[in-house]
């Protein structure tokens, strides 16, 4: 089927070509719409601008599909790993056991850090958020690894650099945790597997044996999977745009981290346990917070409720789930905020308003959960959803830079004063 698109301006048509993608979807490329026409389009936080074409991840809101690399996120939560899905995202197929192996054994060798970057972090204050230390250690690479600033490195180079970030990603999050709690630090072993390791440098304390029960590293494990890539979204964007002027990949993903962190972005997990604290704060009264989050002239919101895609189910949500009552009933948890989100999500998925809106509980409202039954603090929850994502923002810098990208460069339309003399101070 051929598809032709015509804007029409002032009595004047332009043809403009149109991009089919493999799952059918369609765009109208407007990028030599300027030359022809001399105007640009206008679409504030780009909601409806394709910015890329990507092979990377599928997507799909209304249905509540979510693929990386074809593969549906629920085999892939199931059955994978998440070193091995971050080697799908990043190199594009599952690997064969060798390849896997040695991408393991790759990723284990690197975890150890440059001693002098505990002097990077035992200048940061201990009540600095470990969102600010970890994109500043990551960027700290670019210093103990110069090479990484050449552009022209050649992929092997480009390889290596990938395989130290996700490594040296998980001691400086464990460390920014640490450094938070004025402890001394713990150095990275080799544990079952990366989730078991990032919980040992995490949780374990002098003199003390620290276990990390199965269900648990399955869980976060998973918890990863769901949040390796979500294509085009705030930091992912951050991270193809940084790297577009071609800086480096740890510069580009310590950008990333920062667009990351924000509440309306990544932070959205915190907001869950705030919000649930806050309910239990006020007497645990759920029928009342539902009733503000109905009410229109109350700006109240049931957090961990709705998507801005997904308008029928949050694919991830329904896996974590699971594991969110498996890592309770292991742990014997006896938490009441759990027992009030417990209590929120029964009547919120019965409840005519939500229900009508389609508000389901998104993948936020199950991590949260997951991260406070593991007695990781609040702040971290960002961290560990940035470990998550680190292969999708990898695998996004890698495309962006194989596809030879041009350096991003969006447009504005001005709406400030026009051109006015200079007035000297004293007649001001
Ligand atoms: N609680 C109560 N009402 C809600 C909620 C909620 N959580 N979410 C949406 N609504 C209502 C909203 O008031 C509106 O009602 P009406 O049609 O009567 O005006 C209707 O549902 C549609 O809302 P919307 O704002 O048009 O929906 P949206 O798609 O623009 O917003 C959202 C999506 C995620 C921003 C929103 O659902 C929300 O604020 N949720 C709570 C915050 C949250 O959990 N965010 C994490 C999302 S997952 C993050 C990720 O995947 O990276």
């Amino acid at each position: 089927m051929s598809i032709n698109a015509e804007i029409k301006v002032n009595g004047k048509s332009y043809e403009l070509p149109v991009v089919e993608g493999t799952e059918k979807e369609i765009a109208i490329d407007i990028g030599k719409f300027r030359s022809a026409s001399g105007l640009i389009t206008l679409d504030f936080g780009f909601k409806n601008t394709g910015s890329t074409k990507s092979a990377i991840t599928f997507l799909d809101g209304e249905k509540g599909i979510l693929r990386y690399r074809g593969y549906p996120i629920d085999q892939l939560a199931e059955k994978s790993s998440f070193l091995e899905v971050a080697y799908l995202l990043i190199f594009g197929s599952l690997p064969v056991k060798d390849e896997l192996e040695n991408f393991q054994e790759s990723i284990y060798e690197h975890t150890l850090v440059h001693e002098d970057i505990k002097k990077i972090l035992d200048g940061f204050p201990s009540n600095a958020h470990p969102m600010g230390v970890l994109s500043s250690l990551i960027c700290s690479l670019t210093a103990f690894y110069p090479e990484s600033l050449d552009p022209s490195s050649s992929w092997k180079d480009v390889n290596l650099s990938i395989n130290r970030i996700i490594a040296k990603i998980t001691t400086f999050a464990a460390w920014a945790h640490k450094h938070q709690q004025g402890h001394p630090v713990n150095y990275p072993g080799k544990y079952e597997d990366y989730t078991a390791d990032l919980l040992h440098m995490m949780f374990k304390l002098p003199g003390k044996e620290y276990e990390v029960k199965p269900v648990v590293s399955r869980a976060l494990d998973q918890l990863l999977i769901l949040h390796a890539d979500h294509e085009q979204n705030c930091s992912t964007s951050t991270v193809r745009i940084v790297g577009s002027s071609h800086a480096s990949m740890y510069a580009s993903v310590s950008a990333g981290i920062n667009a990351l962190w924000g509440p309306l972005h990544g932070g959205a997990n915190q907001a869950v346990i705030e919000m649930l604290e806050a309910i239990k704060a006020d007497g645990g009264d759920t029928d009342k917070w539902m009733a503000k989050a109905k009410d229109k002239d109350d700006p109240f919101r049931l957090m961990g409720f709705g998507h801005r895609v997904y308008k029928n189910f949050d694919p991830r949500a329904n896996i974590i789930k699971v594991a969110a009552d498996e890592v309770l009933e292991a742990l014997g948890v006896d938490d009441p905020i759990l027992e009030i989100a417990k209590g929120l999500e029964e009547v919120a998925l019965r409840d005519d308003y939500f229900v009508e809106r389609k508000l389901y509980p998104n993948v936020d409202f199950y991590s949260g959960i997951i991260y406070r039954a593991l007695g990781i603090p609040t702040e971290m929850f960002t961290v560990m959803f940035a470990i998550g994502r680190l292969p999708g923002w990898i695998a996004q810098w890698k495309e962006m830079r194989e596809n030879k990208e041009p350096i991003g460069r969006p447009r504005q339309i001005y709406i400030g004063e026009n051109e006015r003399d200079y007035v000297a101070i004293d007649q001001r």
